[in-house]
């Protein structure tokens, strides 16, 4: 039997960096639709207030995380699911996006953005994963980002690591399947949240976390690997991408305005 995608009958819904933005979002959403959802992030009080939201005819729950910690992480997956029930559909998307200036890098933004966002998703799905092949039975989706297919000025760090995980989501597509386990990658493009303060490039197509939310929804009941979003940007970006990368590189230099003299500090 092939791996499906998860019902909500299956269980619970695991949402991680649920208390903002996409995640917050997406969990009202599942809720709305009548899934049990359980929501982490570092900070209790934004997953309370998440939870307070909801309208019916599902529910939310909370489990404060910090997934950078491999073995809370172990802690949190076995109490959720003694507590609420088997994890049937677990979406990795607690991350955090630093702009790295390569004129000044500071080594600690790579380590961040490498402990939360490849590090944590890791974490996750080391615990999530036995679990689900157990039970023969199990949906992981991981979120990785539009800047995974190609390189892009201050994302050096960010998009290293969303590529990476978009690469592990291929991986454990492959190996998942037999064990009727399902595995999905989501990249987005622009989502206006709070993530997108620190971020001064401009943003084509930027559309609303609830947009957002709605897609990657109707992406889970479908059985394609990669839920891509707004389409219309995503697709011309992969069509740059596909370019050879002596002519993809001074591409986006110009259009992102790196072509032009730079203003670093001479020493
Ligand atoms: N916004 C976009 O344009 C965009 C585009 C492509 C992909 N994405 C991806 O979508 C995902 C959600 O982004 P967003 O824009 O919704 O960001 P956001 O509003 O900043 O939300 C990030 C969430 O992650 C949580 N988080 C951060 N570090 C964590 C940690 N160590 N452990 C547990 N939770 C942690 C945050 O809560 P605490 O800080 O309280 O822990 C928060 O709930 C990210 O993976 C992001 O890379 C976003």
């Amino acid at each position: 039997m092939k791996a499906r995608p998860a019902r909500k009958t299956d269980g619970v819904c695991w949402i991680t960096g649920g208390s903002s933005g996409i995640g917050k979002a997406l969990a009202l959403r599942l809720a709305s639709n009548g899934w049990h959802v359980v929501i982490s992030a570092r900070t209790r009080e934004d997953l309370q207030a998440v939870a307070g939201q909801v309208d019916g005819p599902g529910r939310i729950d909370v489990a404060p995380l910090d997934t950078t910690d491999a073995d809370a992480v172990e802690r949190v997956v076995a109490q959720i699911e003694s507590e609420h029930g088997p994890i049937a559909l677990a979406v990795l998307n607690a991350g955090i996006y630093l702009p790295v200036r390569s004129e000044s890098p500071d080594f600690s933004d790579y380590a961040k953005t490498f402990a939360v966002n490849l590090n944590g998703t890791a974490a996750c799905v080391s615990a999530l994963s036995p679990r689900m092949v157990r039970r023969r039975s199990g949906h992981i989706v991981i979120v990785s980002s539009a800047t995974a297919f190609g390189g892009m000025p201050t994302a050096s760090a960010y998009g290293a690591s969303k590529a990476a995980l978009l690469n592990m989501a291929e991986a454990l597509r492959i190996e998942l399947d037999r064990y009727q386990v399902f595995v999905q990658a989501v990249t987005p493009g622009f989502v206006e949240t709070p993530a997108q303060d620190d971020n001064a490039f401009p943003k084509p197509f930027m559309i609303s976390p609830e947009k957002a939310a709605r897609r990657m929804a109707a992406g889970f009941t479908s059985r394609r690997f990669q839920i891509t979003f707004p389409r219309r940007f995503t697709w011309a970006l992969k069509a740059l991408y596909a370019l050879p990368a002596d002519w993809y590189i001074p591409l986006v230099r110009k259009q992102t305005g790196w072509d032009k003299p730079d203003d670093a500090p001479k020493s």
